[in-house]
């Protein structure tokens, strides 16, 4: 099996993390109606890992991501970005959501070319990072099109290049490929791994399917539910694969059933908790 057990919380020290996450936990609301969304975790994700974090529904995914854009502060500890704690969104992270977001009054172009705009590029240069970022995704001529004139996989697309334009050293994406087909997942994912590979960025990526956090990742998280928790964490050599069948290997299909077992088991858990 390509996947080993490894320490997630010290594998590394805070000044070798590109991203480190100490004692993070969320709660949200207060009293009787409060939600424990993650229990305090520990995390080091060294620049250029792509880390995937693979969890039911309800086990703190999102949270976590948020948590990293900024978007939402922990109840507790901290997250911090080349040692420096998160308070804010930053144009060092580019987030991909799950769904679209893209602005639907905006032409593609200009969907791709507001971040620029926002950390202060003229109209012109904002408009040249965009076509560049559109050229890489193979989007360059819907470029004047609306969001409503793209396929679902086209529309994802814009957000990719969206998240990329202002070139960040750290992608946090949230299930970017849940809603598509299974020929246009894989066509991207090849994409986002050959993108990964040549410009060495560190990927925090959220996703539902075991098989894509092999097929991606150097580092996996598996996630238990409520309240979420991190069940176990993996070293994983199938990311950094060059064989397009990887995933039918034995290794693969091996290492596929063995955290398929783990979710599974840990469902268990939760069942007898309640
Ligand atoms: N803004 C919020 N206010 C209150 N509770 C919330 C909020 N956001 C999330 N939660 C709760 O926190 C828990 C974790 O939610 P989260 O969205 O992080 O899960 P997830 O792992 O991303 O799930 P999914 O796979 O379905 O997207 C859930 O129980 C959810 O109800
Ligand atoms: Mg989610």
């Amino acid at each position: 099996m390509l996947i080993e057990p490894y320490a997630c919380g010290t594998h590394c020290s805070i000044e070798e993390a590109k991203l480190a996450f100490q004692n993070v936990s969320k709660i949200y609301g207060a009293g009787a109606d409060s939600v424990t969304a993650l229990t305090p975790m520990d995390l080091m994700v060294r620049k250029g890992d792509f880390l995937c974090i693979v969890g039911p529904s309800g086990c703190g995914k999102t949270t976590l991501l948020n948590l990293t854009a900024g978007f939402d502060q922990p109840t507790s500890g901290k997250i911090m970005i080349d040692g420096v704690e998160i308070s804010k969104p930053g144009a060092e992270r580019g987030v991909v959501f799950q769904q679209g977001a893209l602005f639907n009054w905006m032409t593609v172009l200009e969907n791709v070319a507001f971040g620029p705009r926002a950390t202060g590029h003229s109209a012109s240069v904002a408009r040249e990072m965009a076509m560049e970022t559109l050229q890489m995704v193979g989007l360059k001529d819907f470029a004047k099109k609306y969001p409503y004139q793209l396929s679902g996989g086209m529309q994802q697309r814009v957000g990719i290049a969206r998240a990329l334009t202002n070139d960040p050293e750290v992608l946090l994406m949230d299930e970017p490929f849940a809603a598509l087909d299974q020929q246009t997942r894989e066509v991207l994912l090849e994409e986002i791994r050959l993108l990964w590979k040549r410009t060495g960025k560190t990927i925090l990526w959220i996703t539902h399917s075991i098989e894509e956090a092999l097929f991606l990742a150097t580092h996996i998280v598996v996630m238990s539910p409520r309240p979420g928790r991190i069940r176990a964490a993996f070293q994983s050599g199938f990311g950094r694969s060059d064989d397009p069948l990887i995933s039918v290997t034995p290794e693969f299909v091996a290492a596929k059933r063995h955290i398929f077992e783990l979710l599974k088991s840990s469902q268990k858990d939760e069942v007898q908790i309640q």
